[in-house]
């Protein structure tokens, strides 16, 4: 346990860039693993959870190494070519690297056990076993479809047209994964976009992914069974990390700050237009390309927020950023409303649950539903004084932190290591724009 507390600081000032993207780090490795050749990998998030699915594409037979501070390179073994692990994959704390990994090992004819840490081995795994099932794969799991599970890849894998019953990239990305070593056309139709970063990143290998409008939403297609080539890989700045030192100036008086080379994918972006609709000044400078990915510079300014409604439409582009949005919610003027969150309820802790609890205990008025929440603004700092269970959530954890720093008194939250699986060096990065975060 490393209990942490924040306290009001000066104004935050200077230039950062945040880690790699996880999503995106997560693919790249796995992708990397199912390419004949060589990939390299510059700015590859190194934090546990992409470390997690680096050992695991290892013990599947890829050759995974790392050069350098964030450069890696995999020699892959080519589509349906990884090999029977001799051990439990151990996914740690993160459902992205469970899910997709069970999509890729479901067309492959062997069997494989994953398990999890207390916080991965409560969530639905159900969710990916489904499609699954009807593309070949078994599976035995504990009560619940919950981690440890085995599963045992289709020896002859059928494709499939999966209609998502719930907006997740990680069940489209596990379908569309799977479907790399199908015959065929395998097909993704979602109700509400997510994230695209599996159908970029496929592409990028030289896969042919189709994507349509259609009025059940759009449909991606992959041809199965395609020639992947090894290819360089730059991974932007991670937005969900990028989140909450933009949200720590946002609310800190007298703040300006800048992040160079963060993600800007449209589908991940829903925290921006949010924060630019409460009057947060956030400037977005030097679009670019950033290798199959755009990115871009942000400068962020100390705001006057006031309240705002997101709806649900929006949820699936920034479904990571509630934590630190509600934060920003408190401190703005007026009521703000946050619709179609039903899915916080299974992320790394009932996050809902906790970012309610968490305000109420800082002082801070809200309404939470079964899927939805409302937050009180106080127009200025929250009173703060207050002890946080983070739940091993690291989002949970970095949000009430960046409370602290704009609040009355300290926020203690019980243990920061789970800020590792994400953001490495968060602590370290806040105290350098100016921040006092502290060991409690
Ligand atoms: C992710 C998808 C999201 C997100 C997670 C990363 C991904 O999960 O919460 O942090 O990389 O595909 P869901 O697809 O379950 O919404």
């Amino acid at each position: 346990m490393t209990a942490l507390r924040a306290q009001r600081s000066g104004s935050l000032a200077g230039g950062i860039s945040v880690p790699g993207d996880k999503s995106i780090s997560h693919r790249a490795l796995m992708l990397g693993a199912e390419a004949v050749g060589e990939t390299n990998i510059t700015g590859l998030l190194e934090g546990e959870d992409v470390l997690a699915t680096a050992t695991a594409m290892r013990a599947l037979g890829a050759n995974v190494e790392r050069l350098d501070d964030g450069r890696w390179q995999v020699h892959g073994l080519g589509v349906g070519g990884l090999a029977e692990p001799s051990a439990v994959l151990d996914m740690g704390n993160s459902g992205t690297a469970a899910r997709l990994l069970i999509g890729l090992l479901a067309t492959h004819p062997f069997s494989a056990t994953l398990s999890g840490d207390a916080s991965l081995s409560a969530r639905p795994m159900e969710r990916v076993m489904a499609p699954l099932r009807q593309m070949g794969a078994q599976f035995t799991a504990r009560d619940g479809g919950r981690l440890p599970l085995t599963v045992t890849g289709a020896t002859d894998p059928l494709p499939l047209e999966y209609e998502l019953p719930v907006a997740s990239a990680q069940v489209k990305s596990a379908v569309l994964l799977a479907g790399l070593n199908a015959p065929g056309e395998t097909s993704v139709i979602e109700p509400l976009p997510t994230r695209d970063h599996t159908e970029h990143m496929l592409r990028h290998f030289g896969a042919e992914v189709d994507v349509e409008d259609t009025d059940r939403g759009r449909r991606i297609t992959l041809t199965g069974q395609p020639e992947l080539t090894g290819c360089d890989v730059n991974v932007p700045g991670d937005i969900s990390s990028a989140a909450f030192p933009m949200v720590a100036a946002l609310i800190t008086p007298g703040s300006e700050i800048a992040l160079t080379g963060v993600g800007v994918n449209p589908l991940r972006t829903g925290l921006l237009d949010t924060l630019l609709e409460m009057g947060g000044q956030i400037e977005m400078t030097n679009r670019r390309d950033g290798g199959g990915e755009p990115m871009a510079d942000l400068k962020v300014s100390s705001s006057e927020l006031q309240g705002v409604v997101v709806p649900a439409s929006r949820a699936p582009s920034m479904i990571d950023e509630y934590p630190i949005l509600a934060v920003a919610a408190a401190c703005a003027a007026g009521v703000s409303h946050f619709h179609g969150l039903k899915e916080l309820r299974v992320k790394e802790s009932d996050r809902l649950g906790a970012i309610a609890r968490g305000l109420a205990a800082s002082g801070v008025e809200v309404e939470e539903t079964e899927d939805s929440l409302t937050v009180h603004g106080l127009g200025g700092p929250a009173p703060g004084g207050c002890d946080i269970a983070t739940q091993f959530d690291h989002r949970i954890a970095m949000a009430f932190l960046v409370l602290g720093l704009a609040s009355e008194q300290p926020v203690n939250i019980d243990d920061g290591a789970a800020i590792d699986t994400s953001f490495p060096g968060f602590v370290e990065l806040m105290n350098s724009l100016g921040g006092d975060i502290e060991a409690a």
